[in-house]
């Protein structure tokens, strides 16, 4: 027995490590035909981690205070050495998030990866990307840059809207009768301590959930149905290591490339990952010509404004995001992958798919009456896609799905 093994039995007397590489990796079986969409759940994986060492270095040298952020930011930019890196790494990092997370829950969308039984899987998942969204709004405040300012006043703000409570709620969620200091500290705190140990936690829940069911695939197929009389292994699984590990390794390289092309040519993305009115110190007696979210909040923003009422406005908003968790419920298809689905349900995806790009672009521009108009048709189609999903995928003429992965 060599040295290796004997440390790692002796772990193992004490510690369940071979057990759970077993059961998480080498005998974690996976559908052997994972395709480009399964690589975005190992890169959130990676931008989790980004966010968080490259966070804990921004720490070393910010100052959460009203007097001192904006400068310390400058500071981090110019004097800290390498602190450009760490700053954009961070920064570029956060949208990045978005774009994987949006992407991967895409993926769920058309493999119908959230029906029975990964009903938990999906919602952890949405309270991974509730989580996601209060992270960013808070760590955004953090620079003290005008639209960090305003940004986070035109937001706590839309609180006031409920009866009764209100206004005395977005009195307690600033801390004060404006953004100040006061709420500039506890969005800190918030952004560096609590809100991570609730990204971490969940996410470790939704890996958890996910090896309990198994993970789906492109053609929507349980391999768990199919096992081998001998091992009880699927037969069209793959143990996850090395297979799974090795493959998700190109989608690491290819995401880095993109990623450091941004960071090194073009780390405020023309305004979308960084918007020029932040360049500007926050000035609490002017207001910036036009409030607007970073691009991964604007199709919700966008939803906002069309209404004209702010109350139907606000719950609106706050009904576009929840309306997903529901979407295991709502799904009636006897199939759930798009590649077994009829011309109906690709036909109002693909409408979905519109109205929720186009809700973000029009979410970014001035609410001109036209661009109003164009919202509040785009707002009718996005929730058409939840709200008749029980009708449509209930008639829609599916295909019939064979037994096994095919070849
Ligand atoms: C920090 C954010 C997240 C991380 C680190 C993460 C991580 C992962 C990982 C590693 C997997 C397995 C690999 C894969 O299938 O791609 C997975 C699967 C899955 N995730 Fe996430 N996830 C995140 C956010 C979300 C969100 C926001 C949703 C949806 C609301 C979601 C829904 C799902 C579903 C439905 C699956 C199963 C997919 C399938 O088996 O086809 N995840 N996630």
């Amino acid at each position: 027995m060599s040295a290796m093994q004997k440390m790692v039995g002796w772990i193992d007397d004490r510690f369940p490590l071979t057990s759970n590489w077993k059961a998480h990796l080498s005998e974690y079986y996976a559908p052997k035909n994972f395709n480009f969409w399964y690589y975005f759940g190992s890169l959130a994986l990676l931008v989790l981690v980004n966010q968080i060492v490259t966070g804990i270095f921004l720490t070393m040298n910010y100052k959460p205070d009203a007097k001192l952020a904006f400068a310390s930011v400058e500071y981090i930019m110019r004097d800290v050495e390498w602190g450009w890196l760490i700053r954009y790494m961070h920064s570029v990092g956060a949208s990045m998030f978005f774009v994987v997370v949006y992407l991967h829950m895409f993926r769920g969308l058309i493999y119908g990866s959230y029906r029975k039984p990964r009903e938990l899987v999906w919602i952890f998942g949405m309270m991974i990307y509730l989580a996601l969204m209060a992270e960013a709004f808070m760590g955004y405040l953090l620079p003290w840059g005008q639209m960090s300012f305003w940004g986070a006043q035109v937001i706590i703000s839309l609180f006031g809207a409920i009866p009764y409570i209100g206004d005395a709620l977005s009195l307690w969620i600033r801390g004060d009768f404006v953004v100040s200091d006061a709420t500039l500290n506890r969005f800190f705190a918030f952004h560096v301590i609590a809100l991570p140990l609730v990204l971490l936690g969940l996410v470790v829940a939704h890996i958890i959930a996910l090896h309990e069911v198994g993970s789906n695939n492109p053609e929507g197929i349980e391999i768990k149905k199919h096992k081998d009389p001998v091992t009880h292994f699927p037969l069209d699984g793959i143990p996850f290591h090395p297979y799974y590990t090795v493959k998700d390794i190109v989608g690491v390289v290819v995401f880095l490339m993109v990623f450091s092309a941004i960071i090194f040519f073009a780390p405020e993305m023309g305004g979308w990952f960084l918007e020029p009115d932040n360049f500007i110190p926050a000035n609490p007696f002017k207001t910036p010509e036009h409030i607007t979210p970073l691009w991964y909040f604007t199709p919700f923003y966008a939803i906002l404004r069309a209404i004209p009422n702010k109350l139907l406005g606000v719950m609106s908003m706050g009904a576009s995001v929840v309306i997903m968790f529901f979407l295991p419920w709502l799904d009636r298809s006897k199939v759930k992958s798009i590649r077994y689905r009829g011309t109906l349900y690709k036909l109002i995806l693909t409408l979905f798919v519109i109205s929720f790009i186009g809700l973000g672009y029009v979410g970014t521009k001035e609410p001109t009456p036209t661009f109003t108009l164009i919202a509040r048709v785009l707002s009718v189609i996005y929730f058409a896609f939840f709200i008749l999903m029980p009708w449509y995928t209930a008639i829609d003429k599916t295909k019939p799905v064979p037994e096994r992965i095919p070849e």
